[in-house]
């Protein structure tokens, strides 16, 4: 296995997400845990030392336990990493005078050739596109080490000594924005002599394994609603612990068509879950009356939604953890990338405080895994792939699917409207090529003509978005016949709409949702 040692990188995770791309097992630990009886513990076959906020010129900052360097096993540094090494090894890091370096770069080769490179400058071009993120440089290279790259602000921007196999690059080659980084993480495990024969399946079992250690004999509760994530973490730890998870599946009267039964199904009938399904539509709807402004709809149920969940899992008695199907994406986002403060655009909905509040501790064990490895999770543990494939439904449900006051009719035409547009979507086997697609049902009446008679109801918009991760969303370019046929069918299958329009903002400027 290989050990990544963490010194508080943004972008850790996405080294191990490179790993598992390809099929190595690696784990993250803090530097401030790896220690030289840890490695020794821990014995790893390669070590990567990954970049960080601090300097390596200021006093205390972090190193790596000198013992690793005399380990005879590979190790990778990158940026706070390349630097730790080089200060550790006998080099020189200096501040950057008019150095810094913060984006894309471009490095080209030396006259010198590694097995790290190899698919590397292979372009005409000769040179390769990277993503530097430093402040201080190195000014002088270590002993043995030897440069292959450079680029304009980094002269020593890749280095190494291929003898101990020590590898040095001062940008970043998991991000996106290094087009051939995962090229340059091949080469190190295979050089590394990593076979790549790790698997899902091999995640599930150590998964399993570790809730297991984790929560011993205790209860566990989680808060099930239907999506992709917090479903696949029920099966996992349904998986681990049998019996002693209760989920609790909150139905606040704005989900879906048909949603509630089939999630209630699947989970107690084919999973044979303990399931308790909280019907508190009326609890819910009734909080919601008179309230069209979308923060007060969006915290009134975020609160009563903790409520709720806090009234049933006291019923299952004695619970000392509760399960989140917290994903990575969901960790890096809380902690804010610009280091600055964040302007709330919506108050998203989920049941932070909670556990504090509740004396409980958390279990997440998808919370190093991105959407589709969740979802690669959920195939393993054999979740149907209709499920698997859904696309994602907001916490506060149908609520910000209906702009202005809410009421019982406007939730029923919704429902069927949506039902019919997503069946039209499956129909024209467009619905794995959409990331989200839904009805919002508008606060206007308008008129129209039926058969002979005047009407005067509803209109609705129609929205489906291509999206890589929710951030950002381009409109779906559906063909004119698609949405005339969608109008259509409709108009003449769902009382009480008479319009339907097309929304084709991106987003950013709008949001996927409407509120
Ligand atoms: P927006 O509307 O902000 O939505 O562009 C981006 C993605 O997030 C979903 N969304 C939510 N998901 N709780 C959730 O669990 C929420 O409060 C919430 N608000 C928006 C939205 O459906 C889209 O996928």
């Amino acid at each position: 296995r290989l050990l990544i040692i963490d010194f508080g990188s943004q972008v850790t995770q996405l080294i191990a997400r490179r790993l598992r791309e390809l099929n190595v097992y690696c784990e993250i630990h803090p530097f401030q845990k790896v220690d030289t009886a840890f490695l020794e513990e821990f014995s790893p076959k390669a070590v990567i030392l990954s970049g960080g906020p601090a300097s390596v010129i200021d006093e205390g900052s972090p190193r790596a336990p000198q013992s690793l360097f005399e380990m005879g096993i590979p190790v990778l540094g990158i940026c706070y990493g390349q630097q730790v090494m080089m200060t550790q090894l006998g080099g020189l890091v200096e501040r950057g005078h008019g150095t810094a370096e913060f984006g894309r770069a471009y490095v080209v080769p030396t006259a010198h050739r590694l097995p790290l490179l190899d698919g590397w400058f292979e372009s005409d071009a000769d040179r390769e596109q990277v993503w530097m993120s430093h402040g201080d440089h190195v000014s002088r290279i270590a002993p043995g080490f030897e440069v292959y790259g450079t680029s304009p602000n980094a002269p020593f921007a890749i280095t190494a000594d291929p003898e101990r196999r020590f590898y040095a690059v001062q940008f970043h080659p998991e991000v996106h924005h290094t087009p051939n980084g995962r090229q340059l993480y091949a080469n190190f495990v295979r050089e590394a002599g990593f076979t790549g024969d790790w698997t899902m399946g091999a995640y599930r079992e150590q998964a399993i394994e570790a809730i297991r250690a984790q929560v011993g004999d205790a209860k566990v509760i989680c808060g099930l609603s239907g999506g992709v994530d917090s479903s696949v973490a029920a099966v996992l730890i349904h998986e681990a612990i049998g019996d002693q998870l209760t989920c609790v599946f909150v139905d606040h009267g704005l989900l879906r068509q048909g949603e509630a039964e089939e999630v209630v199904t699947m989970f107690r009938d084919h999973y044979n879950m303990q399931l308790i399904h909280a019907d508190e539509q009326d609890l819910f709807l009734g909080a919601l009356e008179g309230v069209s402004d979308p923060e007060v709809k969006r915290k009134t149920i975020g609160k009563l939604f903790i409520d709720v969940f806090q009234k049933h899992a006291a019923d299952v008695g004695g619970a000392k953890f509760l399960a989140q199907g917290t994903l990575y994406p969901d960790v890096i986002e809380s902690v804010s990338f610009s280091g600055g403060p964040s302007v709330t655009i919506k108050s998203h909905h989920n049941v932070g405080g909670l556990p504090e509040k509740m004396g409980l501790k958390l279990v997440e064990p998808l919370r190093e895994l991105f959407k589709d490895e969740v979802r690669a999770l959920g195939r393993e543990l054999g979740l149907p792939a209709s499920f698997i494939g859904r696309h994602p439904f907001p916490g506060p449900g149908l609520a910000i699917r209906c702009p202005g006051e809410i009421t019982r009719e406007k939730l029923d035409i919704l429902r069927r409207a949506d039902a019919v547009y997503i069946d039209q979507i499956r129909r024209h086997g467009l619905y794995d090529e959409i990331w989200q697609a839904f009805v919002a049902i508008l606060p206007v009446r308008t008129v129209g003509v039926m058969g002979d008679g005047r009407t005067y109801d509803f209109a609705c918009a129609l929205r489906a978005v291509t999206s890589v991760d929710g951030m950002t969303a381009d409109y779906y370019p559906f063909s004119h016949e698609f949405l005339g046929e969608t109008a259509t069918r409709i108009i003449n299958e769902v009382p009480g709409i008479n319009r339907v329009t097309y929304d084709i903002t991106s987003k950013p400027p709008g949001t996927i949702e409407w509120e």
